[in-house]
């Protein structure tokens, strides 16, 4: 009775209220009826809008977690060919082979059971201990590797990583090699795609003790990553240091860096320093927090890093010598699948991984916190967080995506990973066909220079232009 009679209120007033406003709304001048609000968002975009009233609001630099909301890689515009004829599907039954080697020239190559593994998120200065120890397990569950990031080596990461990569960072918390010595691959960071190598502070008063311990601070004592890794000023340098990283370890040395339009200069330095792999970070790279202009302006996007880095590695002829391990953007099994197919050896996941270790614990925190005050290490409600359930999530994502992934496999016609190439592929757009070297969809393979020539006279024509000789 009272429910219906409440009910009734409620729906008379909302009513009368939607009413007066839609009038108010249709009869005001437009410079004075709120409308204009949702105008200027539109035209600001909604975020940013609330990011311009952030910055006036709290004169302070903004620190967007979790990189850009931009969708800088057309993935949607790449479609996957399967086969029947042509060639035919792999037999149904024949297990498709997903391993995946890492540095196949180091002493000791780092091999992955599947091609997708977990990024460097470093421990303290982002995530907390058990969200940590969270991956590594799911990763040791599914036979891939793990990365510390820009950290010290956290005791416990390792023993539950069976595959460590450690990051040799500059902050020079993992510089030194009581260290680098018990990884399983030493990675070393330059830079990251959310915000190339720009230096980053933790506040001492975000460390507490086990923090203080992992990265060698004293009490008081900030976090700093600068843009260069110490005493690493020159090409030089950082020859010398691959080199005796390789000797010491034995394992598989390599370079990470925001991919950018220096893109091939950057990979000839560290292929000529004898690196073992290079880990190209796209633009749209996720990090813990930083500026909206480093992570929505900043770095080439994946898609386009990918096929640069593939191109530039095979035509130096270190196909199956250096390995492409790529990122930044990756969200599902597709994205997955079509980026080992442009040419990446294997992929890796950060926002995905942190997504799935809270998945089946946000409610711990909804609505009012944002999941992610479960996983960071400065989170006020890290203690909630259950490292195993996270783990356990994660295997179930990793495990789904790699049953999507393989079930392609059987269509495409072919049974490993390591087979697969930009004839997988084909692109649904001419020009970003052409920038990414794949065939266009558009057209039949025969008809794809015919259909170019075409395009390139109608936009000669187009501009009025005669056509120059070398169309003709
Ligand atoms: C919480 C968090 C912490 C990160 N910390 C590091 C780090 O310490 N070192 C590093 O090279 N990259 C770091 N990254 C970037 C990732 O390694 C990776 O390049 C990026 O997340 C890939 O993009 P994605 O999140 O879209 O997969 C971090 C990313 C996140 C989300």
């Amino acid at each position: 009775m009272v429910w219906e009679w409440m009910n009734k209120l409620v729906r008379g007033v909302g009513n009368e209220g939607a009413d007066d406003m839609v009038f108010k709304m249709m009869k005001d001048k437009y410079t004075d009826n709120m409308l204009m609000v949702l105008s200027v968002m539109k035209r600001t975009s909604f975020f940013n809008a609330m990011e311009i009233w952030m910055r006036a609001t709290q004169g302070q630099a903004l620190e967007r977690p979790l990189g850009t909301h931009l969708r800088l890689s057309p993935w949607e515009l790449l479609a996957l060919n399967p086969v029947h004829l042509c060639r035919f599907p792999v037999e149904d039954g024949k297990k498709i082979d997903t391993g995946v080697t890492i540095g196949p020239l180091a002493e000791k190559p780092l091999e992955l059971k599947i091609p997708v593994y977990i990024t460097g998120m470093s421990y303290g200065s982002a995530l907390s201990k058990a969200a940590k120890v969270a991956l590594a397990k799911a990763a040791s569950k599914m036979g891939t590797a793990t990365n510390t990031g820009e950290a010290g080596l956290l005791p416990a990461e390792r023993e539950a990583a069976d595959k460590l990569i450690g990051q040799f960072n500059r902050g020079g918390y993992l510089n030194t090699p009581d260290k680098y010595k018990q990884l399983d691959a030493v990675e070393i960071q330059l830079g990251q795609g959310a915000q190339g190598a720009s230096p980053q502070r933790t506040q001492a008063k975000f460390i507490d003790e086990e923090m203080r311990e992992v990265f060698g601070l004293e009490k008081g004592q900030d976090a700093v990553l600068h843009t260069r890794i110490p005493g690493v000023n020159s090409v030089q340098d950082f020859r010398k240091l691959v080199k005796a990283l390789k000797e010491e370890t034995g394992v598989p040395v390599g370079v990470k860096i925001a991919a950018s339009h220096y893109l091939e200069d950057e990979l000839d330095i560290a292929v000529h320093a004898g690196v073992d792999f290079v880990t190209v970070d796209g633009g749209e790279g996720a990090t813990h927090a930083a500026s909206p202009t480093a992570e929505d302006h900043l770095g080439l996007p994946t898609i386009y890093a990918i096929a640069r880095a593939r191109r530039y590695l095979n035509g130096e002829g270190q196909k199956g010598r250096v390995s492409l391990l790529a990122g930044g953007g990756l969200f599902t099994p597709g994205h997955f699948l079509k980026a080992l197919a442009l040419g990446a050896d294997a992929v890796y996941i950060g926002t995905t991984a942190v997504m799935a270790i809270v998945s089946q614990q946000m409610v711990k925190v909804a609505p009012t916190e944002p999941p992610t005050q479960l996983v960071l290490h400065a989170g006020r409600f890290r203690e909630k967080f259950d490292a195993d359930l996270g783990a356990k999530s994660l295997v179930n994502f990793l495990k789904v995506s790699m049953d999507e992934i393989t079930a392609v496999m059987y269509a495409l016609g072919k049974p490993a990973i390591a087979q697969l190439d930009t004839d997988d592929l084909c692109c649904l757009d001419p020009w970003v066909a052409r920038a990414l070297h794949l065939a266009y969809g558009g057209v039949a393979p025969s008809e794809q220079e015919g259909y170019y020539r075409d395009l390139n006279v109608a936009r000669w024509n187009q501009a009025g232009r005669e056509e120059p000789q070398m169309l003709q």
